[in-house]
């Protein structure tokens, strides 16, 4: 029977709620993206610009990598979030290709738009969308380069260099060494399949000097001063105690707010001998085990530590945990709760334990670790902001090697890739009889955006540039792109710009995906946010639901007449 009420969206949310259908919708999510676009696109390749972004909290991050910028602004609308959400599951999974996968995204938007105006179902466009992707995919297996051999030092370098290519030359060169090095060491081998955990690689940084001083140090490194100033500085073939907590000598009588009579002196010598005891004790126990480095989390007895620097052992203290548990995994050493647990069992072991001063400041180096896997990379810059910066850049270049090194395949930069996919992707289209055709296109339209963008940012003249690179590639010269260094269209091969083919696929399968999802939204809902007196209202009635009590009393163990 038709009902005779007027069928009001109010009647179910309430009042001031939001809804707004198909066509508004589809506006709404894509210009909300569009603004977000607009923010990133500048950013995008190595000519990109920096963002200076002052958090809630007041702080001034100055960034032109998309993760970070993504992170530090907040972005309230739902289709906004969506793409913040694709782009940064792709820093999750390869390390990088933020800025390129919400570029895409908007890219991809931007030209479905066009033909929703047309009357083209957006479901019909999703299909085409993902559809295109898909054929992307195939297509840049076939085109990537594999390595016939996977740990070709250049090669690998030339991908570090790639990612690194916001830095200046000679930086950029220093670290893509160290950070080849870095991954080489730390690489494991199970028959045919390379296996890289990034985890062995600890980034430490130190302000001061340039990133050109970087080094990478075989072990562990760490900025902490040696505990006595009579220890020795260097200790070879060192077997090194970790202990959690500290490092104290039981008193024979507590120094309290209380007073001690002791009434004849004997007592007091004797409360010293007892204390003189425990030292001996603990300094015997250091011995016996065999260690000459101690390494302890808080703190360490100030007299135990004359005692061991007349023995030459070396001792650190107030060592973060975090740290303990990477020596512990360097030297192979077993950390022990109390001297007194210690056995010779676990020791860790390092050919060389030695303090040095870098910038006047002192560290401790451990070097020819027992895991001869852990490697320390230790990044220097002007100040803390350019560490920063660098210490993300070198994040991603590990990321970019390691995932070379996985697939054993690679592609070219400087948009040669996207031109050739977007060729591939029109010829591929003619053959489609359905209305899919024309999302196929867009698709292909969406990544020429991508290129003439990088050629903006390098800039070129995008439109003259993207019209002169379709020819070339047109015409066979496949390997032709924008070397944004040079500001020239060259041959992306002789130039060495690399880039993992896992970074590109996961750009296109998330791209593709979230557009496809934003396209599939034909309504959206929008409850109206309460304030004041009625949201704390609505807070207190939620939390005295008497379901929710009840669930409360049970967790709780509490009977109530419903157990
Ligand atoms: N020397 C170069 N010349 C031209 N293009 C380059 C060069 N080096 C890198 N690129 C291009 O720059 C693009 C990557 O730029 P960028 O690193 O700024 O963005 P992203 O990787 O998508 O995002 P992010 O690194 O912030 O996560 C790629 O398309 C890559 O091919
Ligand atoms: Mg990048």
């Amino acid at each position: 029977m038709e009902s005779f009420l007027k069928k009001d969206f109010n009647m179910i949310l309430p009042r001031g709620s939001m809804r707004l259908i198909d066509r508004n919708v589809y506006a709404e999510n894509i210009t909300s993206i569009e603004v977000l676009i607009e923010i990133l696109r500048t950013s995008l390749g190595p000519n990109g610009m920096d963002k200076m972004i002052i958090d809630k909290d007041g702080i001034i991050w100055v960034a032109s990598d998309g993760f970070t910028i993504l992170e530090k602004i907040e972005v309230e609308h739902p289709a906004a979030i969506l793409l913040v959400q694709a782009a940064r599951a792709v820093y999750k999974e390869v390390g990088d290709g933020t800025i390129s996968t919400a570029l895409l995204i908007g890219n991809l938007l931007r030209e479905y738009e066009e033909l929703i105006k047309k009357k083209i179902h957006p479901n019909i466009l999703a299909d085409g969308c993902l559809k295109a992707a898909e054929k992307s995919l195939e297509f840049m297996d076939k085109f990537a380069i594999h390595l016939s051999n996977k740990k070709d030092e250049k090669i690998l370098k030339h991908i570090a260099e790639t990612t690194l290519s916001k830095l200046p030359s000679k930086e950029r060169k220093r670290l893509a060494r160290l950070i080849v090095e870095a991954i080489l060491r730390i690489i494991e081998e199970d028959g045919d399949r390379l296996q890289i955990d990034l985890s062995y690689v600890d980034i430490r940084k130190k302000t001061g000097w340039s990133s050109i001083e970087s080094q990478l140090i075989n072990g562990f490194a760490f900025f902490r001063e040696l505990a006595h100033s009579a220890m020795p500085k260097r200790i070879k073939n060192a077997k090194i105690l970790v202990v959690k907590g500290e490092v104290l000598i039981k008193q024979a009588f507590k120094l309290t707010k209380h007073s001690v009579l002791i009434e004849h002196p004997i007592l007091i010598s004797e409360h010293y001998n007892q204390e003189n005891e425990f030292l001996y004790d603990i300094e015997k126990k250091i011995f016996d085990v065999g260690a000459n480095v101690v390494i302890v989390e808080k703190g360490i007895d100030p007299r135990l530590l004359y005692h061991l620097s007349q023995h030459e052992i070396l001792a650190i203290r107030r060592v973060v945990i975090e740290d303990l548990e990477k020596i512990a995994k360097a030297t192979g050493a077993k950390i022990v709760t109390g001297v007194e647990n210690a056995t010779p069992k676990d020791l860790g072991a390092a050919k060389l334990v030695e303090s040095k001063k870098i910038n006047n400041q002192p560290w401790l180096f451990i070097e020819g670790c027992r895991n001869p896997k852990c490697v320390t990379l230790l990044l220097r810059g002007k100040n803390e902001q350019e560490l920063n910066r660098i210490e993300r850049l070198v994040l991603k270049a590990l990321h970019a090697v390691k995932n070379a090194l996985i697939s054993g395949k690679i592609v070219i930069g400087g948009g040669a890739t996207e031109i050739e996919v977007a060729n591939f992707l029109r010829h591929w289209a003619y053959t489609i009889p359905t209305r899919e055709q024309l999302a196929i296109k867009g698709f292909a339209n969406a990544l020429d955006s991508l290129v003439s963008q990088l050629a903006e940012n390098s800039g070129l003249k995008p439109l003259d540039t993207l019209i002169k690179l379709k020819a070339l590639h047109a015409r066979g010269e496949k390997w032709i792109g924008i070397n944004a260094y040079s500001k020239k269209i060259e041959n992306m091969v002789k130039k060495k710009i690399f880039e993992p083919l896992l970074t590109k696929e996961q750009i296109i399968k998330s791209a593709s995906e979230t557009a496809a999802m934003i396209l599939r939204i034909n309504e959206v809902i929008k409850e109206r946010k309460l304030k004041g007196k009625e949201f704390h209202e609505k807070r207190r009635e939620e939390a005295t639901r008497p379901e929710r009590v009840k669930k409360i009393h049970r967790e709780y163990g509490v009977e109530g007449p419903y157990t």
